[in-house]
């Protein structure tokens, strides 16, 4: 499926819930949920994927809200990893029900996991997650490791102030576990901490890293936006650049929110209604164009004006 800048799109970010266990200072907002109701049902994302395959989307990759904390997720992946076309199904989850649920998530078909997590402090982790204890997000990426997740993928949101100074933390962390770690830069949100105060470039971050460790360019395959480098002691570290480095022009993929409405960007205020064509019966057909049409609305450049609630439209 190519969108008007004739780029392929082949990937579908899919959000199961806009609730979390969890409540970052950076992204959560309080303020009303999505009811059972409004929300997709299993059997509707499964047929939206169905759809979505048939436009040429190739990977998957599931997100809230933090998605674990919808219940069944392992069931829905049973049911994705049956469809013919679907190469690759990941998740992004923040670890807390990880330790939990990893060896039934690899048994239903998921391939890889991606962990957010922004410090390695328990003290600074449980003031910045509202609530959070490291000590399970850590039990949760050893277990994924240990069940054969791979890769798994760290996120760590870099941010002014809060843990800026654990970089050099994080890429012992990526040897020591050997796994990678992706640095991303803060992106305007709706939660507590204004971005112009805390944003932070990677830029700054990889001259950091540079001082400390050699580093080796890396193509890592669907590696995305990010670029990598294999430091020297085996990790592997990745920079995402949203804000000072556009990727737009490459980007390859659309959103699903929770309730329903395909999104051809993060940033943008656009999408289209899903859900209410599913449940006015209407045929793949029809369903199709739609998907097809918010793809032909992906732009060149960031639309980010606006602060974008992660949880809603899934980070
Ligand atoms: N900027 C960058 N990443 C963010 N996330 C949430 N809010 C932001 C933001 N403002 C990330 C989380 C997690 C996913 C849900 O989105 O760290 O990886
Ligand atoms: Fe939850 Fe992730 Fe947002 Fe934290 S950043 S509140 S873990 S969705």
């Amino acid at each position: 499926m190519r969108d008007s800048r004739g780029e392929g799109v082949e990937y579908l970010r899919i959000s199961l819930t806009d609730r979390c266990n969890l409540r970052c200072l950076y992204c959560y907002s309080h303020g009303n949920k999505l009811s059972r109701e409004e929300l997709l049902s299993f059997e509707e994302i499964e047929r939206l994927v169905r759809v979505a395959i048939s436009l040429g989307i190739r990977r998957v990759r599931l997100t809230g809200g933090e998605p674990l904390v919808r219940k069944g997720v392992e069931k829905l992946l049973a049911r994705l990893s049956l469809l013919p076309g679907l190469e690759d199904i990941s998740l992004t989850t923040n670890g807390i029900l990880l330790a939990k649920f990893a060896g039934k998530l690899k048994e239903a078909g998921l391939r890889r996991v991606n962990i957010s997590l922004d410090t390695l402090n328990p003290a600074k982790f449980q003031w910045l997650t509202g609530r959070g204890r490291l000590e399970e997000v850590l039990r949760g990426t050893e277990e994924a490791s240990g069940q054969g997740l791979n890769p798994v993928k760290v996120n760590v949101v870099v941010l002014r102030n809060v843990n800026q100074d654990e970089v050099i933390d994080f890429v012992r962390f990526s040897i020591e576990n050997r796994l990678s770690v992706r640095f991303i830069e803060f992106m305007p949100s709706v939660g507590l901490l204004p971005w112009e105060k805390f944003f932070f470039p990677v830029s700054l971050v990889k001259k950091e890293v540079g001082k400390y460790f050699s580093m080796e360019e890396i193509e890592v395959e669907g590696g995305g936006p990010a670029e990598y480098y294999r430091v020297e002691g085996g990790g592997i570290i990745g920079f995402i650049a949203p804000i000072t480095c556009s990727f737009c022009s490459r980007c390859n993929r659309i959103r699903i929110t929770p309730e329903g409405r395909v999104k051809p960007c993060l940033g943008s205020d656009y999408s289209l209604d899903l859900k209410g064509a599913l449940r006015r019966g209407e045929e793949d057909g029809a369903i199709r164009e739609k998907m097809r049409y918010a793809v032909l609305c992906k732009s060149s450049s960031h639309p980010f004006e606006k602060r974008v609630s992660f949880a809603r439209v899934g980070g």
